[in-house]
């Protein structure tokens, strides 16, 4: 994918460490555009400077960043910065519109201690299941100076997404009254056609003996993917907010909506044999809408050997970086989150009422309690939290996260500080289709 040009902003040599932060900007356009989407068929489409996805925003832990936001669609829009931890006003939430023809400067400065892999996507009232599908969705990369992973790793990014095409070409979102959409609604939106990075079924190339790291994006609306490459395991380093302590070793990973992974992949193959990423059947659903053909398999990517002699092995670090409890003798409030179709403790989203209170500096536990027969992926803004447990179960190990998928019937739990950052923030399912249809609430810090 192509690389925006950053400009970059260096102090000069001499001055004091602490005034070495880097500005960096970025020019983001939303368009309508024509591109063709799969092979043999051009779409008109809804694009981050012309094309899908987005272009990759690379950032450092430090940086001052300025996103310089034009609306050229024919409705307000935002963007939204899917797991940052910034001011409450940067984060392109519903409420901060742009309208239509109207320009917008985003400035944050991305913190330290949380490299890890992010994105962008639209956030308006009701309309970002419909923006998303028509193409605006892009990938953003924190790096930090003190990366414990090798740096020779070759890195790749893989934005997974979906979208379902009407024989014209065009993209298929039905209108909420048809059948179609009543299943969208109810389900999420799933398309036929899987893409990663806006292609289908690419080739990454790979040397024997090789370790490249991964960083996988859900983008879809609502497909959650059960990845599994084909003779290998994945080395799972981190999730959606950054590395774990640990590397964990693991033959299959499950990606809800909005959730991102780093792993690393070994090339144990043999020079010239080819592996295969797929996403194995995953069974999310309630009956009545459950796609016929979900228990197919479906593959993502190819993964080619060279024919090189293989490189020799390379030492992975068996610690990566602390992930420090967040300190549960702390906790002032816990928060239940009652989870019935469409509603969170039984009220659809107003942007005019708050639904959570909560003090600045304040440590709280939030129960979500999925009543539902299908899974929904949680999801809030600003501020990354760690999961406790999940039907009592107490989870394998500590990570940062921004998404927790609650699966049906299930009630997980996890532990969030609002250690700064005053203002509304948003919670909600990460279906793109629940969500625009009033799964979500607004949680005030002050
Ligand atoms: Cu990915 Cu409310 O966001
Ligand atoms: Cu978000
Ligand atoms: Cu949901």
């Amino acid at each position: 994918m192509p690389l925006i040009a950053a400009v970059a902003w260096w102090a000069s040599p001499g001055t004091l460490r602490y005034a070495t932060q880097r500005t960096v900007e970025f020019t983001l356009t939303a368009a309508p555009a024509r591109l063709s989407l799969r092979p043999g068929a051009t779409s008109d489409v809804l694009a981050y400077n012309g094309q899908v996805p987005g272009p990759t925003l690379e950032l450092r832990e430090g940086d001052r960043v300025v996103v310089h936001f034009r609306n050229e669609l024919s409705e307000p829009t935002t963007i939204h910065w899917h797991g940052l931890h910034i001011p409450a006003s940067a984060d392109g939430s519903p409420f901060h519109p742009v309208a239509p023809g109207k320009q917008h400067d985003y400035v944050f400065t991305i913190p330290r201690g949380i490299a890890g892999t992010y994105w962008y996507h639209p956030h308006p009232h009701h309309r970002t299941g419909h923006q998303v599908a028509k193409g605006l969705y892009g990938a953003l990369i924190v790096r930090a100076d003190d990366d414990p992973l090798p740096a020779s790793l070759r890195e790749q990014l893989l934005v997974l997404s979906d979208n379902r095409f009407l024989d014209d070409g065009s993209i298929d979102v039905p209108s909420p009254q048809s059948a179609p959409g009543r299943v969208d609604e109810e389900n999420g939106r799933e398309g036929d056609v899987l893409f990663v990075n806006g292609v289908v079924r690419p080739t990454l190339s790979i040397r024997s003996g090789e370790v490249q790291r991964w960083r996988i994006i859900n983008a879809s609306a609502a497909r959650m993917y059960r990845l599994s490459l084909r003779g290998h395991s994945f080395l799972h380093v981190g999730n959606d907010g950054g590395l774990f302590e640990h590397p964990v070793e693991t033959n299959e990973l499950l990606l809800a909506v909005g959730e991102r992974v780093e792993v690393l992949v070994r090339g144990s193959g043999a020079p010239g044999s080819q592996s295969v990423l797929e996403t194995l059947p995953y069974d999310r659903y309630i009956p009545q809408t459950r796609p016929k053909d979900w228990e197919r398999t479906r593959e993502l990517l190819a993964l080619q050997y060279t024919a090189d002699a293989p490189v020799p092995a390379i030492r992975i670090p068996a610690s990566l970086r602390p992930v420090v409890a967040l300190d549960t003798s702390r906790v002032t409030a816990k928060r239940l989150m009652v989870l019935t179709q469409h509603l969170i403790n039984g009220q659809s989203m107003d942007l005019a009422r708050v639904d959570v209170h909560a003090r600045l500096g304040a440590t709280e536990i939030w129960e979500i309690e999925n009543l539902v027969g299908m899974d929904h992926p949680f999801h809030l803004h600003g501020f990354q939290f760690q999961v406790l447990d999940r039907n009592g179960v107490p989870e394998p190990f500590r990570s940062w996260k921004d998404v927790v998928n609650v699966r049906t019937h299930e009630t997980a739990r996890f532990i969030v500080r609002y250690d700064d950052h005053p203002g509304k923030w948003m919670y909600h399912c990460h279906i793109l289709d629940h969500e625009d249809h009033g799964m979500m609430g607004v949680l005030e810090v002050k």
